[in-house]
C-alpha cells in the first residue's frame, strides 16, 4: 500500500508508523485527562470531509456563559493516503477545505492555534476517550448505469466499518450523533444492531444501558456561508430512546445558534433520516422541472429567466422555483434521492418506488447533454471543434468538483470528437476525470476557442468583458450561457462582435 498522503498542494505526508500509534494514544490520553480537569466535555468527530471538519470548529467554538469553551473536540480521520493529509494541515491551524467564506480560516485558526481545544487523530482508540461523537464519514449511492437511476443501490459496508469501530470502543453512555446522510431506516436497523452487537460481546449489558444513538442531519452549504450554514441554520433531530433524544436536544442547544433558528424534534430517527433525503429530493425535482420549461421556452422564444422571476414574485408558495443550469452536481442531490429508494425494499421490505424522485434524478443527470445539443443547432458537427468550458466545479465560487455536470459535459463532448480545454480558478486538479488538466490562465484557455461555454457563474466569469473574451479566442466563437450568467446587455456586446449567443432557457436570443 502506498505510504504517502499527497495533499492538494503537492506536499507529501508520511502515513503514520505504529510507533507514532502508540505515541499518539499518550498524547490523546494525555490532552483529554486535561481537558477534563477543566470541565470540558469531550467530542469526537468522525470524518474529517465537507461536513466534518467545519462542524468540528463548530462544536469547538461553542462557549458556555463566562465564555469558556464547553467541549474538546477531536476530529478523527481515517489514515487513507487519499485522506491523512488533512490530519497535520488541521493541526496547523489550515482548513483542508477551500472556501470563499472568510470565517473558515478564521475558526480553524481560533480553535485549533487560540484555543487550542480541536486537534485531528488517526487512532482509534480517541473513541474510548469521548462523550459524544458525532458521525460525518460519507455514505455513497452506486448508480451502474448513467441515466438509470432506478437502478441505483447503496453499499453500506464502508458506513458499518465506522460504526462498528465506534460500537468496539464507546463507553456505553456515549452518544453517536449521525449527521451521515443515511436511507430512512439507518439508526434503527443498521446502526443500533452493530453497536448492541460490539457492545454484547464487550460484555455491556445492553438491557441496562442501551445503545445512546440519535441522527440530526446537515444542511450545510459549502459556499460564502460555510461555517453559519452549520451554526445559524435550521436542524432537525431524533434519537433512537428518550435518552438519546435529550442528550442530542442538549449537545445541539450548547453549538448551534438554537435562540434565532430553534430545534425541530421528530419522534423517531426514520422520521429524521427521511426529512433530510425528502428534502433534497423536492430541490432535485425542483430542479428537474425547470429543464423541461426551458426546452419548451427556447423552442417559442421566451427567456426562461425573466418567467421566472415573474413567477418568484408570489412570495411564500412561488418564490424557491429554482433554474435550470448545465446540470445538477455535488455530493447531495444526486444521490439522496437513490438513497431514499434503495430504503424502501432493502431496509423495509416494501414494494413501489419512488418514482418522481428517481426521474429527477436522471433528468438532472442527463441535462449536460441539453447543452450539447445546444451547441450542435449552431455546429452540426463537433468533430475537431475547439471548445473552452468555463467552469468546473458544481458551484458559483467553490471548488468542489464532485459530481460536477462539467465532467458529463466534457465525457460527451469528447464523444463527439471536439477538442476540449477547461478552465477554473478555484480547481487545482480534477480527479473525477482522467487526464484533464484544469488550466488557470484564461488567455490559454481561450485561445483558438470556436465554442466558449459558460458553464459555472464564477465571479471571474461575470466579470469578463465580450471584447476581451473574443480577443483571446482570435476568432468569433459561439457563446454558450448555461444558466443566465450573461445579461441581455452583455448578449448584446457579443452579437455586436459578431458571435452568435445561445443559452440554456434564453428562447429570446434567437
Ligand atoms: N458536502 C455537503 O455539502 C453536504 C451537505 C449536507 C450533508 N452532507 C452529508 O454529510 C456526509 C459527509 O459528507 P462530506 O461532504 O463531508 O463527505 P467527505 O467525503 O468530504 O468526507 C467524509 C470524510 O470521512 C472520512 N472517513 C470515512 N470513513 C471514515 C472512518 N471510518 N473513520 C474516520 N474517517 C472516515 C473520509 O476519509 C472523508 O475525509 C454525507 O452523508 C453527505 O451526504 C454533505
Amino acid at each position: 500500500m502506498q505510504n504517502i498522503s499527497l495533499a492538494p498542494d503537492g506536499t507529501k505526508y508520511p502515513l503514520p508508523t505504529d510507533a507514532e500509534a502508540i505515541e499518539e494514544r499518550k498524547i490523546l490520553k494525555s490532552i483529554t485527562e486535561e481537558q477534563r480537569k477543566k470541565g470540558r466535555k469531550i467530542v469526537a468527530v468522525q470524518g474529517l470531509g465537507f461536513v466534518g471538519c467545519v462542524m468540528a470548529t463548530v462544536v469547538a467554538d461553542a462557549v458556555d456563559e463566562k465564555g469558556e469553551p464547553i467541549y474538546y473536540v477531536h476530529g478523527h480521520q481515517r489514515p487513507s493516503p487519499r485522506s491523512f493529509w488533512k490530519i497535520p494541515v488541521i493541526n496547523n491551524g489550515i482548513p483542508p477545505v477551500s472556501s470563499s467564506d472568510e470565517e473558515v480560516p478564521e475558526i480553524f485558526h481560533r480553535c485549533v492555534v487560540e484555543k487550542q481545544n480541536f486537534r485531528a487523530t488517526w487512532e482509534d482508540y480517541v473513541y474510548e476517550l469521548v462523550d459524544v461523537v458525532v458521525v460525518d464519514i460519507q455514505l455513497d449511492a452506486t448508480k451502474p448505469a448513467f441515466g438509470e437511476a432506478e437502478k441505483g443501490f447503496c453499499d453500506l459496508y464502508a458506513f458499518r466499518g465506522g460504526i462498528r469501530t465506534l460500537g468496539q470502543h464507546i463507553k456505553p453512555d456515549c452518544l453517536i450523533l449521525v449527521e451521515t446522510t443515511v436511507p430512512p431506516g439507518t439508526c434503527e436497523k443498521v446502526v443500533k444492531p452493530i453497536i448492541e452487537e460490539e457492545f454484547t460481546k464487550r460484555g455491556i449489558d445492553i438491557t441496562k444501558t442501551p445503545p445512546l444513538i440519535a441522527h440530526s442531519y446537515e444542511r450545510v452549504m459549502p459556499g460564502a456561508k460555510y461555517v453559519a450554514s452549520i451554526r445559524d441554520f435550521w436542524r432537525v433531530f431524533s434519537g433512537v430512546n428518550q435518552k438519546s433524544r435529550d442528550l442530542c436536544r442538549e449537545f445541539l442547544s450548547n453549538v448551534l445558534n438554537v435562540k434565532k433558528y430553534p430545534l425541530t424534534e421528530l419522534d423517531h430517527t426514520n422520521a429524521s433520516e427521511l426529512s433530510k433525503v425528502m428534502e433534497n429530493s423536492y430541490r432535485a425535482t425542483n430542479i428537474a422541472l425547470t429543464l423541461e420549461w426551458a426546452r419548451f421556452a427556447e423552442q417559442i422564444g421566451v427567456d426562461l429567466y425573466k418567467v421566472r422571476e415573474a413567477i418568484r414574485k408570489r412570495e411564500g408558495t412561488h418564490d424557491n422555483l429554482l433554474r435550470p443550469s448545465l446540470g445538477v452536481g455535488g455530493y447531495c442531490l444526486t444521490k439522496d434521492p437513490v438513497l431514499a429508494n434503495w430504503a424502501m425494499n432493502a431496509l423495509f421490505g416494501l414494494e413501489g418506488t419512488l418514482d418522481m424522485a428517481i426521474r429527477s434524478v436522471n433528468i438532472n443527470d442527463t441535462m449536460p447533454l441539453h447543452t450539447i445539443e445546444i451547441i450542435k443547432q449552431v455546429i452540426e458537427n463537433l468533430k475537431e471543434t475547439q471548445v473552452t468550458v468555463l467552469g468546473v466545479s458544481y458551484l458559483e465560487n467553490l471548488g468542489d468538483t464532485r459530481h460536477s455536470p462539467s465532467k458529463t459535459l466534457v465525457e460527451f463532448l469528447r464523444k463527439e470528437f471536439a477538442l476540449v480545454k477547461v478552465h477554473d480558478p478555484y480547481v487545482e486538479v480534477w480527479p473525477e476525470i482522467d487526464e484533464t488538466v484544469v488550466l488557470h490562465d484564461l488567455g490559454e484557455s481561450l485561445s483558438g476557442a470556436q465554442v466558449v461555454v459558460f458553464a459555472v457563474g464564477h465571479d471571474e466569469y461575470r466579470k469578463l468583458k465580450p471584447e476581451d473574451v473574443v480577443a483571446m479566442t482570435g476568432g468569433k466563437p459561439l457563446i454558450v450561457d448555461c444558466s443566465n450568467f450573461l445579461s441581455d446587455s452583455i448578449i448584446a456586446q457579443y452579437r455586436k462582435l459578431g458571435c452568435e449567443v445561445r443559452g440554456v432557457g434564453k428562447g429570446h436570443i434567437k
